[in-house]
């Protein structure tokens, strides 16, 4: 059996006072001091959490501690009331068990805190959603809003709650909240216009003050100076670690998230308003003829701006404030009231208002939270009631007070110890009784219907006649005094006793948790709850929404001439309502004890918790616990419960279930000192065999789970198969349906193709031999028809000319010759004599005369060209092409020559004076004048002549002064000889035995060498009387010079001679021309 059993483990102290060895006194405060040292605060009694307060904030709120706290075992974790809430809603999620929280205590022994802490908890817990979040933070932010109106400082706790609050949170089947509804009782209302030293008034006033803007306190016509208010005590207005402004936002904040409308926030701040300008209200005694004093209110601002916040007219205020009208029995009876009573009457206006809009908010914030679902819902109860209060001086409010606490005791010790007690009993276990302190003679004291000090202050505040608070405790000396619970000056004197610490206007009462002595003065006003009509009826005159609303009573039409129910009794009916509530849910206790009186952290104060714990009856609680069983369950449930834990009791047990029960704790083999067999129910020891079952219940729910998981998932599986299957075969069916009829089409059609084919095929072959025996008809008839042509052709071919074959080939010659022609027209290139193109030839046949016509066209085009030239340019051109005759392609110089124009006389002779003898001699129009150079015949050098051609002679002349060396006449000119070569080397060669060739043959060398020949071969050419001058172009040729024939021979020069000719004399007979190669 194995458990987690952190409650032992690593503990500080005992986590659970159940375990505590030896139990005494001492030790469970030792215990208890030793766990606040160390900041332990929570500690365990069984299921009872006992809180510390720690007086300063502790790092064990975290997000992370509710997470580690979350679904765990109570016991599983170190105390912590994260335990108790989640053990707490678990239970009412799980196993629709409807909670409630009841947490106790003294004044600050930290109940509202915890309330808190557990709302929080849970709130963090449940589910979530946007609408669940919603529900959350409303019922969370509702605490704010009732703190700010119902709480104040006192001497016992900064932040005490002056009211009694149980909230009823709803949560639907799943543990989602669905809303809520508080339960408000007895607003501690006195403290409204008047706070016993060191206290405050209720938080909201400061929080006005101090948080309020300027614009909304002017709209309210207040100061920000709590001086300035009468109702606010000035000792206390400021507290440490309380910061009012920042409350107030907070506070609003909150309200607008309840869902407070902002017209309806403005009307509560201005009725708070209104409370604190009633305070400043004054009265002053004015004496009347009659010799009885009568009130007038002594400044009228306060009224008048009062008047004007709740919409109410100033005079019917006024009125109210000095006349008090008794109505009785249809007599209307008015009185003056005097300065005392309009002060009460002041006083209970305000108290009034503040209550009913403290109760009004209640009512306004229900309505907010309100579930909206109409469904079941399963409830966990929050009580955070005032806790028990002994101050100096104790009224009404602390008797109240008190006897709530007395009644919360009541249920405590009915629950936990005197039911768990009797039950032992009742079910026959083995028990020694355990005897504890029951309060519920105190609670008889108080509340008993007949002689009860409730029932006798209801019956005196009833009474006619003069009935003071001297009256009522003199009824409660006779009729209480021997109460073993009540003491008074007067019970005790009739005892002989003389008990000085008990005044004479005081009466005293043995609570469970201690003695208090209450002062009656303001017992009956305080109980009587009394409004003077005439202010219940100006209240609702005002123009006010909510102040009308609030005060139902003062409708003229509505006059209720009964009394209404006592503060007291109606107090005492809501705590039996609240008590009966309680009883119907399971309970989870929070106690709370104070460790000390100076609200100091880390201050232990032993004798203090000593009382406390006392009391509390902390000490019998134990006891029970620990000789008692810490869990119970009838049979039946628990049978049903952890049956799947065995196997003879699962899935069915016939038979008794306490037989069921005890098969299965023998099979679980559960030690027998671990429990007990009841008459009905079962009794369990320990909670660590309760983990266990439930563990094991766990265990086994979650393996069943996996069985119903796996049956479920193979039955839906096969579902699915056989719904597959079912499928398969309709598609399977269609399909084949389907797949047979294409076949069947594919057949049918096939069929007919083949049909068809055949039927063409037999249609063919009839045709055939129908064709067959037509052509053969038609063949016989062709065959006689051709016989018959042929015998009449040959009869007839004598008369024709077989010539047409001819007449065609004609006509179709001449139609691609017209068509050539008339394309090449069409297409015929440009006239430019350079222009090589010529259109691409049609036919193969054509190619000759395409050709033909393209040397034609060019020969047209050509003629056409010259036919532009002047005879000057004709000549020019001649000449130009003699050369080309007589050049081309045989001296390599020619080419070089044909882009230079053939100017003739280069020199200009006839212009130049210096040539003017020569040019006289001259007589013959010259056609060629150039510089030349005569090769010297003995060394082959050249030296400039100027050559002078004319239509009959060459003329060589000296250069410089144009002296006439030679002029051999044309005629005498046998041949020129040239080279094949680039050079301008020529020799005129002259015929033998004429004049000039005595001399011999010129060897000269021109740059115009091409110009020159032609020239010359061109003059001899046009010379009628003459033979055609002879050209010879050799690379060898002789010279004739004086006497000896020299040879001239022209080869290429060796790269070293350079670009340029030379000429060299090697021999008498020699003379060699190098010429370099052409380039
Ligand atoms: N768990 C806690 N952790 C820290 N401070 C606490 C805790 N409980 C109470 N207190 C302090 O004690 C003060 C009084 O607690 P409160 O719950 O108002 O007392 P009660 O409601 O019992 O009169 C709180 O204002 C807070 O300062
Ligand atoms: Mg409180």
């Amino acid at each position: 059996m194995e458990v987690k059993t952190s409650l032992l483990d690593n503990m500080i102290g005992v986590g659970d006072m159940v375990l505590l060895e030896p139990l005494t006194e001492d030790s469970f405060l030792e215990n208890l001091k030793k766990r606040f040292n160390h900041n332990e605060i929570y500690t365990y009694i069984g299921s009872v959490v006992i809180s510390l307060n720690p007086y300063r904030s502790l790092p064990i709120y975290t997000p992370d501690k509710v997470e580690e706290y979350r679904n765990r075992n109570f016991y599983e974790l170190s105390p912590h009331i994260y335990a108790l809430a989640d053990e707490a809603y678990r239970s009412l999620r799980d196993q629709d068990k409807d909670q409630c929280i009841l947490i106790t205590g003294e004044s600050g022994a930290g109940k509202t805190e915890a309330s808190k802490l557990v709302m929080s908890y849970v709130a963090a817990v449940c589910g979530k959603g946007q609408e669940v979040n919603k529900v959350k933070e409303q019922l969370l932010q509702s605490n704010p809003v009732l703190e700010a109106f119902g709480n104040a400082k006192t001497v016992r706790n900064d932040n005490s709650s002056r009211f009694g609050k149980y909230m009823d949170i709803e949560f639907d089947f799943k543990g989602d909240p669905l809303g809520g509804v508080i339960s408000n009782y007895l607003l501690e209302k006195s403290r409204v216009v008047k706070q016993p030293r060191g206290e405050r008034n209720f938080h909201i006033f400061y929080q006005l003050l101090s948080g309020a803007s300027d614009d909304t306190l002017k709209k309210l016509k207040l100061e920000r100076d709590v001086s300035k208010y009468n109702y606010l005590s000035l000792d206390s207005a400021t507290v440490s670690g309380l910061d009012d402004a920042a409350n107030f936002r907070t506070v609003r904040n909150a309200m607008q998230i309840v869902g407070f409308m902002e017209d309806e926030m403005q009307s509560v701040l201005e009725l708070v308003a209104a409370v604190l300008k009633l305070g400043n209200i004054e009265f002053k005694p004015e004496s009347r003829c009659n010799g009885m004093d009568e009130s007038r209110i002594k400044d009228k601002n306060d009224l008048k701006e009062m008047c004007e916040l709740l919409g109410i007219e100033q005079s019917v205020l006024e009125r109210a404030f000095s006349y008090r009208t008794v109505e009785a029995k249809m007599e209307k009876v008015s009185t003056t009231l005097n300065v005392a009573q309009a002060y009460y009457a002041r006083d209970a206006l305000a108290k009034n208002l503040y209550s009913r809009l403290f109760s009004w908010l209640v009512t306004r914030i229900n309505e907010s939270i309100k579930a909206q679902a109409k469904t079941r819902h399963k409830v966990m109860g929050v009580l955070d009631i005032y806790g028990f209060e002994i101050f100096e001086d104790n009224s009404f409010e602390q008797f109240i007070i008190n006897y709530c606490n007395e009644k919360l005791q009541q249920i405590f010790i009915e629950l936990t110890l005197r039911e768990e007690q009797e039950e032992y009993v009742r079910e026959g276990i083995e028990w020694t009784n355990i005897e504890y302190f029951n309060n519920a003679i105190i609670c008889g004291l108080i509340e008993n219907n007949q002689n009860g000090i409730l029932a006798m202050l209801d019956e005196e505040c009833l009474r006619p006649g003069t009935v003071t608070d001297e009256t009522f405790l003199d009824k409660l000396n006779t009729i209480c005094a021997d109460h073993q619970h009540f003491e008074s000056r007067l019970s005790k004197n009739s005892k002989f006793l003389n008990d000085h610490s008990l005044p004479h206007n005081c009466f005293r009462i043995q609570h469970y948790a201690g003695k208090v002595l209450y002062r009656v003065e303001g017992f009956v006003d305080k109980n009587n709850d009394l409004l003077y009509r005439d202010l219940s009826q100006a209240m609702y005159k005002a123009n006010h929404s909510l102040i009308k609303q609030l005060f139902p009573e003062g409708n003229p039409v509505k006059v209720n001439l009964k009394r209404p129910p006592t503060a007291g009794f109606q107090f005492k009916a809501s705590v039996g309502t609240l008590m009966g509530n309680l009883q119907t849910k399971n309970p989870n206790y929070i106690r709370c004890i104070k460790p000390n009186d100076k609200k100091a952290s880390h201050v232990f104060n032993e004798s203090l918790v000593c009382h406390q714990a006392r009391y509390l009856g902390l000490m019998e609680n134990i006891r029970v616990r620990r000789a008692g069983y810490a869990f119970r369950q009838a049979y039946e449930p628990c049978l049903e419960r952890y049956k799947m834990l065995c196997k003879n009791t699962w899935p069915h047990w016939k038979g008794p279930a306490r037989q069921g029960v005890e098969v299965l704790m023998t099979d679980l083999q559960v030690p027998a000192e671990e429990f007990s067999y009841g008459r009905s129910k079962i009794f369990i020891r320990n909670p660590r065999t309760l983990f266990f079952l439930e563990e094991k219940r766990k265990q086994c729910l979650e393996d069943l789970a996996t069985l119903i998981q796996k049956i479920y998932r193979g039955w839906k599986c096969r579902s699915h198969f056989l719904l597959l299957k079912k499928s398969q075969i309709v598609v399977a069916s269609w399909y084949r349906r389907y797949a047979q009829q294409k076949k069947y089409q594919k057949i049918k059609h096939a069929t007919t193709v083949v049909q068809s084919y055949t039927r063409g095929w037999q249609a063919r072959k009839l045709l055939r031999e129908l064709k067959y025996q037509k052509k053969c008809e038609e063949a016989v008839t062709t065959i006689a028809a051709f016989w018959h042509g042929t015998q009449v052709r040959r009869e007839y071919r004598k008369f024709f000319r077989a010539n047409a074959g001819k007449k065609i080939y004609n006509f179709t010659i001449q139609r691609i010759m017209q068509k050539y022609f008339l394309g090449l027209k069409s297409k015929l290139p440009s006239m430019s004599p350079i222009d090589k193109t010529w259109p691409a030839r049609p036919y193969l046949f054509l190619d000759g005369v395409h050709a033909e016509l393209r040397r034609i066209f060019h020969l047209w085009r050509c003629k056409k060209y010259r036919s532009q030239f002047t005879e000057e340019k004709k000549a020019v051109y001649e000449e130009k092409l003699e050369a080309s005759e007589l050049f081309k392609d045989k001296k390599a110089l020619y080419p070089s020559s044909v882009r230079q124009p053939f100017k003739g006389d280069y020199l200009e002779i006839s212009k130049n004076p210096k040539y003017q003898k020569l040019s006289s001699a001259v007589d013959e129009k010259i056609l060629l004048a150039d510089v030349v150079n005569k090769i010297n015949r003995a060394n082959g050098k050249g030296s400039p002549r100027l050559f002078v051609l004319t239509k009959k002679n060459v003329v060589l002349a000296d250069q410089k002064t144009g002296q006439l060396k030679a002029n051999v006449p044309l005629t005498d000119v046998a041949s020129v000889s040239t080279s094949s070569q680039t050079d301008g080397f020529f020799a005129l060669k002259l015929k033998e035995g004429s004049a000039s060739a005595v001399k011999g043959d010129f060897l000269l060398s021109s740059d115009h060498l091409i110009e020159i020949v032609t020239k010359l071969h061109r003059i001899s050419s046009m010379a009628a009387d003459r033979e055609k001058l002879n050209i010879d172009i050799s690379d060898e040729f002789l010279v004739q010079f004086k006497q000896d024939k020299v040879c001239v021979k022209f080869i290429h020069g060796s790269p070293k001679n350079g670009n340029s000719v030379s000429c060299k004399r090697k021999n008498n007979r020699l003379l060699e021309v190098s010429v370099p190669a052409s380039s």
